[in-house]
């Protein structure tokens, strides 16, 4: 009987983390422009600045070989990507990748949604900060709300394994929608979770003045709901609460309040080809050189992903407090 080649865990870093999960940035662009995510004047790569959708096919290959099973594609926003479809059906045809997820604003989920099932996505997540129309403009700054619920119900008929809402709160702007997103989240049958706003680019508003601890929002949320600590994980950092006889899992993502990078098992590559070894540290390796130069053979790449091991620090040091973010780059650059 066939058997499945071992795990071949070639990426282990001085921390005994093993690393199986890639997270793959495939645009800095998007049709939104959410206040804590962008500036109001952003300024994206030139489109030869950012790999091929064959380069990224080949990361991707190359890495799972070295042992990584799931794979989220992110961005900016990943459906702004040209044929990013494409990209999703090669991955999604690679042996040995265990699931292929994608991070979305859901935007063009409506259209998108049943081909990136059969392409072999299993979970989505998608973005969602608010319920109330006016309020999601002002957060996107031109984002349409209707859309993106329109994507959601979609996304929910073409049969993803989950779907998980993804909500930021931020003081004075909708941290009175906990509430709201949860229920609409268990009405629908979906997960969600809570992050807490992170440092990363200059944006218009104080972070420190914006946040919104996520103890607090669990505190509220179990207030309404006897949520019962669920031990499920997605190894991930999120932590998860299950609402009582119903579907959804709430999760909370506190980079702040609660560290999770012990834990962490990822990776993330930009959309230029960078690898950044952490969301929250500027160390990285430029793969683009290895790509290039090495068009036929991936030895150079594998050992300069292998190496990257002993650079991959211990953990972020977020500090809202400081007046000049910990990291230079947006999250639309690194992928979330
Ligand atoms: P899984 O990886 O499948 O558990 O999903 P996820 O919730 O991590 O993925 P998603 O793309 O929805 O990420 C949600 C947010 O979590 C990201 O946008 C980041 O804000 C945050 N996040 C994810 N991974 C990390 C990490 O390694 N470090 C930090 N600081 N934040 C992270
Ligand atoms: N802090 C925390 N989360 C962020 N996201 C974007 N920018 C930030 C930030 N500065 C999140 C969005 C989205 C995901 C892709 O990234 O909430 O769900
Ligand atoms: Fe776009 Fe996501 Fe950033 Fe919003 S958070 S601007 S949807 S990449």
């Amino acid at each position: 009987m066939y058997k499945q080649a071992p795990n071949p865990k070639l990426l282990i870093d001085r921390f005994g983390r093993e690393i199986d999960y890639i997270r793959l940035s495939i645009t800095d662009r998007c049709d939104f422009r959410c206040v804590y995510c962008m500036s109001d004047n952003m300024t994206f790569l030139a489109r030869e600045a950012v790999l091929s959708l064959e380069e990224y096919a080949r990361l991707v290959k190359v890495f799972v070989e070295l042992g990584v099973r799931k794979v989220r594609i992110t961005g900016g926003e990943p459906l702004m990507r040209k044929n990013a479809l494409q990209l999703f059906e090669a991955i999604g045809r690679l042996p040995g990748l265990e699931e292929l997820l994608i991070t979305t604003n859901g935007s063009q989920l409506e259209q998108h949604a049943y081909a990136l099932k059969q392409a072999g996505v299993n979970r989505v997540n998608i973005s969602l900060d608010s319920l109330n129309a006016t309020r999601f403009r002002k957060i996107t700054r031109v984002g349409d709300l209707d859309k993106v619920l329109r994507g959601i119900a979609v996304a929910k008929q073409a049969g993803f394994e989950t779907i998980k809402l993804n909500a930021l709160l931020m003081r004075g702007i909708n941290d009175d929608e906990a509430l709201p997103l949860a229920a609409f989240a268990i009405e629908q049958g979906l997960d969600i979770s809570f992050i807490e706003e992170m440092p990363l680019g200059e944006v218009q508003h104080s972070r420190s003045a914006s946040y919104v601890s996520n103890d607090e929002t669990l505190q509220l949320l179990r207030s309404r709901y006897d949520l019962i600590n669920s031990t499920a994980t997605t190894c991930g950092p999120a932590r998860y609460w299950q609402v009582p006889s119903k579907k959804t899992k709430i999760g909370f993502i506190s980079p702040h309040s609660h560290n999770f990078c012990e834990a962490c098992n990822r990776l993330r590559i930009s959309c230029q080809g960078e690898l950044h070894l952490c969301l929250g540290q500027e160390n990285r390796i430029n793969l683009r050189p290895m790509l290039r130069d090495f068009p036929y053979d991936d030895g150079p790449l594998k050992q300069a992903i292998i190496n990257s091991m002993q650079v991959k620090p211990k953990g972020h040091d977020f500090d809202l407090n400081r007046s000049t973010p910990a990291v230079i780059r947006f999250m639309s650059h690194t992928g979330g």
